[in-house]
């Protein structure tokens, strides 16, 4: 089996979630951060960015912080913060959909102006062999494109002229948000063109969808899951010849994770909030498709007395809080 990647995933999945993650559910190889925007931070990482990306707040064996900018110059100013903190590789986001970082040219937008994201290249990798950052790699996750798949030879032809050490590819395009299937015509594509290592990323849920890429494509270094590995907690130890999670493993888990967002964040409404969120994926898996009920309570539930009695309705053996 070859390496699975735990795909950046903002909001949800910040160093509480993956430190427990990786405790009650290690296969992982690897841990993306969610992106580190450098609008406005020159010099300076944000402290929630900081507090997640700090080695002391991390325990998961290999960390790959992540940035989002169109500007080497920033790149790099945060590249030497991160490089500072003991990270040796650096991921660039060029899949964000979002709208504003779209017209602002980051994340998937910057692949609508090849020249410019040349020009970015040429200079990163200038301003690191000259800024004692040599030894720093530098990966990139990308989409096929943004509105249609006209400048992917372009891309490709750029991402193959620089020193990238793995390049991750989500075919989607960054108009597409998460809709639809991932383009499998469109991943051929990169996959015949790129020369650097390469990911595949986009709607793996089951060891059985890994295996099936793994065999359409046996040249690939990796592969990254992100929603399928919360719908399905155990998907990367599965991947390393492990037990499917138990009920009540996954209910130990939401309960623990969210007894920490309770400790750590200022107001137990945003515990909540945030476990709302993740049952949107984790109540999906076949354990609860008897307990639409519970699940229900649960996305009802408005502060943490209601979350705790929703919960409750899921299963008998849970801890009283
Ligand atoms: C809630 C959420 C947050 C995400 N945050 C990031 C991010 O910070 N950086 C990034 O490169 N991709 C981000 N993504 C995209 C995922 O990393 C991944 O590429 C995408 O979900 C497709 O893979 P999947 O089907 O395995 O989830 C995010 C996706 C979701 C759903």
């Amino acid at each position: 089996m070859i390496p699975v990647y735990f795909a950046p995933l903002e909001d949800v999945a910040g160093h509480f979630f993956r430190n427990l993650h990786n405790r009650m559910f290690p296969g992982a190889d690897r841990y993306y951060a969610p992106f580190i925007s450098t609008a406005g931070s020159l010099t300076k990482l944000k402290t929630r960015e900081l507090t997640d990306i700090s080695p002391e707040n991390n325990s998961v064996k290999e960390l790959i912080p992540q940035i989002l900018t169109n500007d080497a110059g920033e790149f790099l100013n945060v590249a030497r913060l991160l490089y500072e903190k003991g990270y040796r590789e650096i991921n660039l986001n060029l899949g964000c959909p979002g709208k504003d970082v779209v017209k602002r040219k980051r994340g998937s937008g910057f692949l609508t102006v090849p020249d410019r994201l040349d020009r970015f290249f040429e200079e990163l990798f200038y301003g690191l062999d000259s800024s004692c950052l040599g030894d720093l790699k530098i990966s990139v996750k990308t989409r096929t494109g943004y509105r249609d798949l006209s400048l992917s030879d372009k891309l490709i032809e750029i991402f193959n002229r620089y020193p990238i050490s793995e390049i991750t590819v989500h075919p989607r395009l960054g108009k597409d948000f998460y809709r639809g299937k991932p383009d499998m015509e469109a991943f051929g594509i990169f996959y015949q063109g790129i020369r650097h290592p390469l990911v595949y990323n986009g709607d793996l849920r089951t060891r059985e969808d890994i295996e099936d890429i793994m065999k359409r494509y046996p040249g690939l270094s990796a592969v990254m899951a992100g929603r399928g590995m919360i719908e399905n907690l155990s998907l990367a130890r599965e991947c390393k010849g492990g037990e499917v999670a138990s009920l009540s493993e996954i209910l130990a888990f939401t309960n623990e994770l969210y007894l920490i967002y309770k400790n750590n964040l200022n107001a137990g409404i945003y515990a909540v909030n945030k476990l709302k969120e993740l049952w949107g994926w984790i109540g999906e898996c076949p354990y609860f498709s008897e307990n639409r009920r519970g699940i229900k309570a649960i996305f009802k539930s408005k502060n943490p007395v209601e979350y705790e009695s929703a919960v409750r309705q899921l299963g008998n053996d849970l801890p009283s809080y």
